[in-house]
């Protein structure tokens, strides 16, 4: 990309009209064309499918630089937080905007973990999904169901009931991820423990079983709530995009999230952690990767190689070098010397980072490339993966809808579009069509 822009306005001509649209710069990263007006003005639309130029909302919560690989929450650099910071701090400043002191995040901590409870009446409502449901069609199911069940905190006009309702988000996500995993292998759910840290808690609440005391290894505690921070917010990814449009109408927060999760689901999105894997499984060997790289240049094959490439990263996924050492550590604790899995993807990405396909379009490991391999050494299924990264994004889902609620300029999301269909025509009876 070009050294920033620094035009202060844009002209365009339109048929005779000559348009002078006003730009808007940002604190750091490209300026913004204000097309506001251009379909009063010209009675025409602008066109972006998948929104590859296109900004749909100011906003004060990430920032990423694609070119240069660089992450910012709130303007601190994810290699930091990810290195000194923990998740639920992360969450704090996601939701606030600013680190909080000692006192502020105690007093957050105290209030999330006072609602890592859910409703014991869910324990009921899972029983209606079958055991082998699949874990993320049991996480749309039962966070759009929350909102059946708390009915304090959906009146989104009322900032306290906002941030109860955000408090809330956050704290039950892991109790229901544990739960929809301890479902779909047939054990009792675990009860969170407020003595314990969100993840510590999620760990154990995922593999205790009442039969014996369960000890959590503080090293994957750490790895899991690392994988936390990295996965935590994104900027304007398709499934916050989700959430924010499903907001802009009003809707509660509970059934925003839902359709966040919904999306995420996506192999392209968040589904490619699970998809990842899937592929190093398939690939099975180092000997095998040439056969799968040449499917993944051919523009006849659909195959992808999953966990490559991104939408706005054009360099190396500054998360996918942080999971790729979080996940040596996981399996250094755990004794795994020559995992095979592991072996494919180092040797695949190599392959690929040298490879002029890969090289010409600017595709690198994202998030997902290692993720899979860390989270299935800790003992999840290939099914839970996209769970633990909705878990993981709810905070940002959240601080991006509680944003633009609080906007006073917030209004329905309403999309145009280029018509293409059928002009107009007449009905023609049953007996006359042929
Ligand atoms: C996440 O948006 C976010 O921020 C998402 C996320 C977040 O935190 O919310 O970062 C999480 O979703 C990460 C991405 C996970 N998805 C995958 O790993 C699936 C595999 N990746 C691809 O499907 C793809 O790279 C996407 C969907 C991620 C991006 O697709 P784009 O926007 O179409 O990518 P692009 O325009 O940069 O592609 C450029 C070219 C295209 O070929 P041409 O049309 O130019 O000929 O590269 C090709 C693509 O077909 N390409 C790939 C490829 N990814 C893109 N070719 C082979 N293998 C790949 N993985």
């Amino acid at each position: 990309m070009d050294a920033k822009n620094t035009a202060k306005s844009a002209a365009l001509a339109v048929g005779d009209k000559k348009l002078d649209l006003p730009v808007k710069p940002g604190t750091i990263g490209p300026s913004v064309v204000d097309i506001g007006k251009l379909y009063g003005q010209t009675g025409m639309f602008t066109y972006d499918p998948g929104f590859t130029s296109t900004a749909s909302c100011d906003s004060k919560i990430t920032y990423i630089d694609g070119d240069e690989g660089v992450l910012l929450y709130r303007g601190y650099p994810i290699e930091q937080i990810a290195e000194s910071g923990d998740y639920l701090e992360t969450c704090y400043l996601l939701l606030y905007g600013e680190l909080p002191t000692a006192a502020q995040k105690a007093d957050f901590d105290f209030r999330v973990n006072r609602h890592t409870m859910v409703h014991e009446q869910m324990h009921r409502f899972f029983q209606g999904f079958r055991r082998d449901a699949h874990p993320m069609a049991v996480m749309v199911g039962s966070v759009g169901a929350l909102s059946a069940f708390y009915h304090d905190s959906t009146d989104i006009s009322d900032p306290t009931q906002r941030m109860i309702a955000s408090i809330r988000m956050i704290a039950k996500m892991p109790t229901l991820a544990a739960m929809a995993f301890k479902y779909s292998i047939g054990q009792p759910f675990i009860y969170p423990r407020n003595d314990l840290d969100l993840s510590s808690n999620f760990l154990r609440m995922c593999f205790a079983v009442p039969a014996e005391e369960y000890k959590v290894n503080p090293v994957l505690s750490r790895a899991m709530d690392r994988i936390f921070i990295l996965h935590a917010d994104h900027e304007q990814n398709a499934s916050t995009s989700t959430v924010r449009l499903a907001g802009s109408s009003g809707a509660n927060p509970f059934a925003c999230i839902a359709a966040g999760i919904a999306c995420l689901w996506g192999p392209a999105h968040g589904g490619a952690n699970e998809a990842a894997l899937k592929m190093l499984t398939e690939i099975g060997s180092v000997d095998k990767i040439p056969e799968f790289v040449r499917r993944a240049k051919d523009k006849n094959d659909p195959f992808r190689l999953m966990g490559f490439g991104h939408r706005v990263y054009k360099n190396y996924d500054p998360r996918a070098k942080i999971m790729q050492k979080t996940c040596h550590e996981v399996l250094n604790e755990l004794g795994i010397k020559d995992d095979p899995l592991l072996d494919v993807a180092i040797e695949l990405e190599k392959v690929a980072l040298q490879d002029e396909y890969f090289i010409e379009k600017k595709l690198y490991p994202n998030i997902d490339f290692y993720s899979g391999i860390t989270l299935k050494a800790m003992g999840f299924p290939t099914t839970m993966f996209t769970v633990l990264f909705a878990l993981a994004r709810t905070v940002g889902w959240i601080a991006q809808w509680k944003e633009m609620i609080e906007d006073p300029g917030q209004k329905i999301g309403r999309p145009r579009q280029l018509y293409t269909g059928a002009p107009r025509r007449d009905y023609l009876p049953i007996s006359r069509r042929k």
